[in-house]
């Protein structure tokens, strides 16, 4: 599908978005590892979690929707799942495939898990050899490097592992295969990432101890993680694109509602304030666990900055709307210590660099970021998002500040993550036509 966007005047109104992608996971993982009914409110209903949400089915979990916006997991327990009769299919969600994994290793039954072409190009190592190293019989592809994933659940013992990149999905996949192990697990992470794994999993009962960038579990865990209700915040990676929009686009006041502001994922809001931008955070609270406020943000000159080291985990999803903003500031931008953006839904230094320059942007790809010069006027084009829903929706406001119209090719994708984004454009940008 492609989508069609035209430039308006400015942003304004106020939204909320989906509930967050990465607690939606948990919270559907985590109800199917207690037992009994366990509510999940404002889930997000995205492709990425109908996959976990498909995936657990097919283990023997019972999930029913029971409102637009509310699902109840009936958790069989932490011994509860049976024997997939089929492969598990990831789709294209990484987060389903590495967490599931963690927890499949410990089972006492054989898995497959696979998904489409884009996940099965997706390192699958990082979380393999570590399972390996607590005695997981689990291998993929070119041995173990990429998904399909066959797993042959048994024993585990906890390890000591420090990971080689900050990554919240393999720091979940060893905490979780923890929860399996005879002994500790010890994880080490090189810089902060996001930290809900942590969350919910203490909130459910779990020991699990972090001091600084060590996480330390006590395994096995006998009981079943305990029965709790989530309420979902709107998940910031996705508000983080009306944002970057509001602040470009002159004249733009936008309120977004119920915002998850987890310091672990607000990242981007430390690299535009040292772009000269400013928000208010109003109503600052805590909702199950999770810090959530609404965020003001106003349309805001930019100048250029240095973005890396220990902000890059806790803005990963954001590079590529950062990059767009980076075209609107004045002077250079430089990205460093991103190579991870490498290994994403797309290659996204390669596939940001590429989309950018065809709007006209002055962009340069690097081994491990990108150095950007602004400011650049855009003009519309024809602009492929290569299928990567962040990419695709960073286009798409790119659209609405460039000359002309801009046509954003397989942007199926959005649904990924953020099922009805252009609503919501629509919705910011009515009676905004120059
Ligand atoms: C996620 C972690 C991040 C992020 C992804 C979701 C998670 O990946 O990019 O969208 O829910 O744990 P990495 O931790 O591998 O960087």
């Amino acid at each position: 599908m492609n989508l069609s966007v035209h430039p308006v005047s400015r942003l304004h109104g106020e939204i909320t978005v989906p509930g967050d992608k990465s607690i939606t996971h948990r919270a559907l993982l985590f109800g199917s590892l207690s037992k009994g009914p366990s509510r999940v409110k404002g889930f997000l209903d995205g492709g990425d979690c109908r996959a976990t949400m498909d995936c657990l089915r097919a283990l023997g979990v019972k999930i029913e929707q029971t409102g637009a916006d509310e699902l109840v997991v009936h958790g069989p327990g932490l011994h509860g799942w049976q024997e997939p009769e089929d492969v598990l299919h990831c789709v294209r969600s990484g987060t389903t495939m590495r967490l599931l994994a963690g927890l499949l290793a410990g089972q006492d039954f054989f898995s497959v898990l696979t998904g489409e072409a884009q996940l099965r190009r997706r390192p699958m190592d990082r979380i393999v050899q570590p399972l390996q190293q607590m005695g997981a019989r689990i291998t993929g592809r070119q041995g173990g490097k990429l998904p399909p994933l066959s797993i042959v659940g048994t024993s585990l013992r906890g390890i000591e592992y420090t990971l080689p990149v900050a990554s919240a999905q393999v720091k979940s996949c060893i905490l979780l295969a923890g929860l399996y192990a005879e002994g500790t697990t010890t994880v080490i992470e090189p810089a902060p990432s996001r930290d809900h794994t942590e969350r919910m999993l203490r909130a459910r009962g779990v020991s699990l101890e972090s001091r600084g960038r060590t996480h330390i579990l006590r395994g096995p865990v006998l009981a079943d993680l305990v029965r709790l209700d989530t309420v979902v915040p709107g998940d910031f990676s996705s508000a983080a694109f009306f944002l970057v929009g509001a602040l470009l686009l002159p004249g733009s006041e936008v309120l977004l509602r119920r915002i998850n502001t987890n310091p672990t994922r607000t990242g981007l809001l430390e690299a535009l304030k040292s772009m000269g931008a400013s928000f208010s955070l109003l109503d600052e609270r805590d909702e199950g666990g999770e810090p959530v406020a609404d965020l003001l943000v106003r349309a805001q000159p930019l100048h250029g900055t240095e973005v890396g080291g220990d902000l890059v985990p806790r803005m990963i999803d954001e590079f590529p709307i950062f990059a767009l903003a980076a075209t609107q500031a004045q002077g250079f931008t430089r990205v460093r210590d991103a190579a991870e953006l490498r290994v994403k839904e797309s290659d996204r230094i390669a596939t940001i660099v590429e989309a950018l320059r065809a709007l006209g942007a002055r962009i340069e790809a690097r081994p491990d970021g990108f150095d950007i010069e602004g400011p650049t006027p855009l003009r519309g084009a024809l602009v492929d998002s290569h299928g990567d829903h962040r990419l695709a929706m960073t286009l798409a406001i790119a659209g609405l500040l460039a000359k002309g119209e801009t046509s954003v090719a397989h942007a199926e994708s959005i649904a990924d993550s953020f099922p009805g984004f252009e609503e919501r454009l629509h919705l910011l940008t009515e009676g905004a036509w120059p």
